[in-house]
């Protein structure tokens, strides 16, 4: 069975209490939190405090993806606010500094993810994969909900899914991006074990139904 991760980017946010309590009522397994400092990404959303107000709110792991510039000097406050996974971008620091964050992300107890964006190859996340708890592959430029879903992103996801099994598979493999009712099938099959969907879970007629979609087989 593949997991759901809701992504509250695309939630009403005057009412995320509601929106998140939706996600739970309609069976979804975490609440993807989307974190934009307007400098790695050209956008910005959220921060601690939401976290923060967030984890009062509800029971499912905060699973937090951080598209911010020098994530380390945030990780600590992040994961006291609440996060149960903290995902940090591989392009967002230097070699020495995103490897010293995935530590110091699992020393506070939290579990650590890694993510790449379309442009980064599936080789450059080998030296931090036995540190790392998930890696994500996003399948749309990182900064913005409703992006269309980029295919060219499966080799790169099935590559991944491999070096895993090798190296680390206990580790999680997780899609973000134009996920949707079309295209979640092609994710599944290719590796992908947790898919965040924003805008496919907001505008879904019966979101309950959109989730067993996403949750069904997982082909693994
Ligand atoms: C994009 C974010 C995604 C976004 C996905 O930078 O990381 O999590 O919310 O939105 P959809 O599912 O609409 O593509
Ligand atoms: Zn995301």
């Amino acid at each position: 069975m593949a997991l759901i991760a809701p992504s509250i980017l695309a939630a009403d946010f005057a009412n995320l209490e509601r929106d998140i309590h939706d996600i739970e009522q309609n069976g979804g397994d975490w609440v993807h939190v989307d974190v934009m400092d307007g400098v790695f990404v050209p956008n910005i959303s959220i921060g601690i405090p939401v976290v923060r107000s967030l984890r009062k709110v509800t029971k499912l792991p905060l699973d937090v993806h951080l598209m911010i510039t020098r994530p380390i000097r945030y990780a600590e406050e992040f994961v006291k606010a609440g996060a149960d996974i903290l995902t940090i971008h591989l392009e967002s620091d230097t070699r020495d500094n995103t490897l010293a964050c995935l530590q110091k992300i699992r020393s506070l107890g939290c579990r650590a993810g890694l993510s790449l964006k379309p442009g980064t190859p599936a080789e450059e996340a080998r030296p931090f994969l036995p540190y790392c708890d998930m890696i994500l592959v996003m399948t749309v430029e990182p900064g913005f909900g409703g992006q269309k879903f980029m295919a060219d992103q499966m080799p790169k996801l099935r590559s991944l899914r491999e070096m895993l099994r090798a190296e680390n598979p206990g580790c999680l493999l997780q899609v973000d991006g134009g996920v949707d009712a079309h295209t979640c099938g092609i994710c599944k099959e290719n590796g992908a074990q947790v898919l965040v969907a924003g805008s496919a879970y907001f505008r879904a007629q019966d979101r309950a139904a959109f989730v067993r979609l996403i949750q069904a087989e997982s082909y693994e």
